[in-house]
């Protein structure tokens, strides 16, 4: 037999296919042996995409409260053949998010290289996120929300009037529609400079788009796995599936700001002047000299980058603590009625609803928590690992990721006894059974925890006072028993059917 007849052979085609398919099942699945050989459960993973596979049509809030209840509180996943461990133990998450943080400085490593999302102060890592997050965290201080305060006031006083309108005629109202119109007016406000009155045109292009890039329907479809399965993938083409065209509208926009700024010498007080600032004044020592740490054209993608994220970031989950406020208060008016003699006694002393009003108020910080607790809008916390590290027996190897899944963590009846019963009132400091730090994640935890953290409360804060002092929510025909929240990959747990009732004082 010659060799080309012996390489075609029916027995060398064979040996030659089932070789194949050995190696592509042995390299679609060669990692899930890695919690296995360290005695740690979790579920059964799919040949290369692990357990995501089906989790666009889940609902996550519910699918890790399943998963904690059969697997306990630490156990093993894979994200395509990317391990992932799991945990809600407040200890490992002490240690991880924390005490060894310098092992896990970053969330996953996935590839984008999209100019604008490349630089974003949640993608990038190690030195660089170090250096963007020291140059954007003077934004946040105590002076600055103080300023932006103002703004917040003014955007909830708008809202008033129009509220009052559908409270004397229909008497109830879509609260995430309302309230998404109010956060995108202060993010618009507070990070651009712009006064867009989203309430009186439901079809505003500032808040269509902005919608639209929150939701990408490939979330809610198999498109999900590609970035777990193949993360290189992401760098190509699939930041286009995740990244919808309408993102073109913000960064046209801040890019047409930040060009107009450079010719004005008008002080905004809003985030882009503040972050141009902070970024330009950011330094770095060469040869024993101190040199602006980027030049010009690396500022304006810096800053427009997170004045990006920070509308991404900021606009849903603050709605959708608004959203979740309105239908716990309805559903509990002993809180709803406490909160409100709270808010006129403050009121008698402050005159209106501000800065100063809100700042030693415990009783609305109580609400908040306890909103914050029972509807975390994120629903997943994560982190890289990028140096090795065992825990009570756990190896956890560079590169892997582990997820706190806030749902759980915060419905855990070691943690929160009586854990489906809004009780403010468990986050007062003379409470019996303390909460546990690190089991409460609503802004994550650690040093690269949600930088906007102290803005959103305070615009939670003012809000909500707001609202409380005006208007009474009660439940409707349409109201749900519990909150339920939409099926699918989401980051943000979109509330589902959030009408509420609603009338003036
Ligand atoms: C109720 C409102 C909000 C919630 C529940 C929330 C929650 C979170 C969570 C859970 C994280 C991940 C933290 C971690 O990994 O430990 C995060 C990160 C972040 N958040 Fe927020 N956030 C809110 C509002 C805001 C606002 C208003 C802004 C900006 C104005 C903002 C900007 C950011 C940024 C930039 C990051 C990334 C931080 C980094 O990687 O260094 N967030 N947020």
């Amino acid at each position: 037999m010659d060799v080309v007849s012996l390489l075609f052979s029916p027995v060398t085609l064979t040996v030659t296919a089932i070789s194949c398919l050995y190696f592509l099942y042995w390299y679609g699945t060669s990692t899930f042996s890695y919690f296995r050989d360290q005695g740690i459960t979790g579920p059964k993973p799919v040949p290369y995409v692990g357990n995501i596979w089906g989790l666009w049509k889940e609902n996550l809030p519910e699918y890790d409260k399943k998963m904690v209840k059969k697997y306990g509180k630490t156990f093993g996943t894979f994200d395509g053949t990317l391990p992932n461990l799991y945990t809600i133990d407040a200890d490992l998450i002490k240690s991880i998010f924390v005490k060894d943080f310098d092992h896990f400085v970053n969330r996953r490593n996935f590839v984008i290289k999209r100019k604008i999302f490349r630089k974003m102060l949640s993608i990038i890592q190690n030195k660089e996120w170090k250096d963007v997050r020291s140059s954007v965290t003077p934004i946040f201080t105590t002076g600055k929300i103080k300023q932006m305060s103002v703004m917040i006031t003014d955007c909830a006083n708008q809202l008033v009037p129009k509220l009052r309108a559908i409270a004397e005629g229909e008497g109830k109202f879509d609260a995430k529609l309302h309230f998404s119109a109010f956060t995108v007016d202060v993010i618009a406000r507070c990070a651009f400079g712009m006064t867009i009155d989203n309430l009186n045109g439901k079809d505003n292009e500032f808040m269509t788009k902005a919608k639209a890039v929150f939701s990408p329907p490939a979330n809610k479809s198999p498109l999900i796995m590609i970035p777990f399965t193949f993360p290189n993938l992401m760098a190509t083409f699939a930041d286009r599936i995740f990244f919808p065209k309408e993102f073109e509208f913000f960064t046209n926009l801040l890019t047409d700001l930040i060009q107009q700024r450079s010719n004005s010498t008008e002080k905004y007080h809003d985030f882009v002047e503040v972050a141009t600032n902070a970024i330009m004044e950011y330094t770095k020592t060469v040869n024993g000299k101190e040199m602006p740490m980027w030049d010009r054209e690396e500022v304006d993608e810096i800053v427009i980058s997170q004045s990006m994220l920070f509308l991404l970031a900021g606009f849903d989950t603050t709605a959708t603590t608004l959203t979740n406020s309105a239908f716990l208060l309805a559903r509990n008016p002993g809180v709803q009625d406490r909160l409100y003699k709270e808010i006129i006694e403050k009121h008698k002393h402050f005159g209106e609803v501000n800065h100063e009003m809100i700042l030693d108020f415990p009783y609305v910080d109580h609400v908040i928590h306890e909103v914050l607790r029972m509807c975390p809008p994120v629903i997943r916390v994560e982190r890289g690992c990028n140096k090795e590290v065992t825990y009570k027996g756990i190896h956890i190897k560079k590169g892997m990721v582990v997820t706190v899944p806030a749902f759980p963590l915060h419905y855990n009846e070691e943690y929160y006894p009586d854990p489906y019963r809004f009780n403010p009132d468990r986050w007062a400091p003379d409470s019996d059974i303390k909460p546990n730090p690190y089991a409460f994640m609503p802004f994550g935890m650690g040093p690269r925890n949600c930088v906007g953290m102290r803005f959103a409360m305070e615009e939670m804060k003012i809000a909500l006072c707001t609202l409380v002092k005006n208007f009474r929510f009660f439940p409707v025909a349409e109201t749900p028993e519990t909150m339920q929240f939409e099926d699918g990959f989401l980051g943000v747990a979109q509330p589902i059917g959030a009408t509420v009732g609603i009338e003036s004082r």
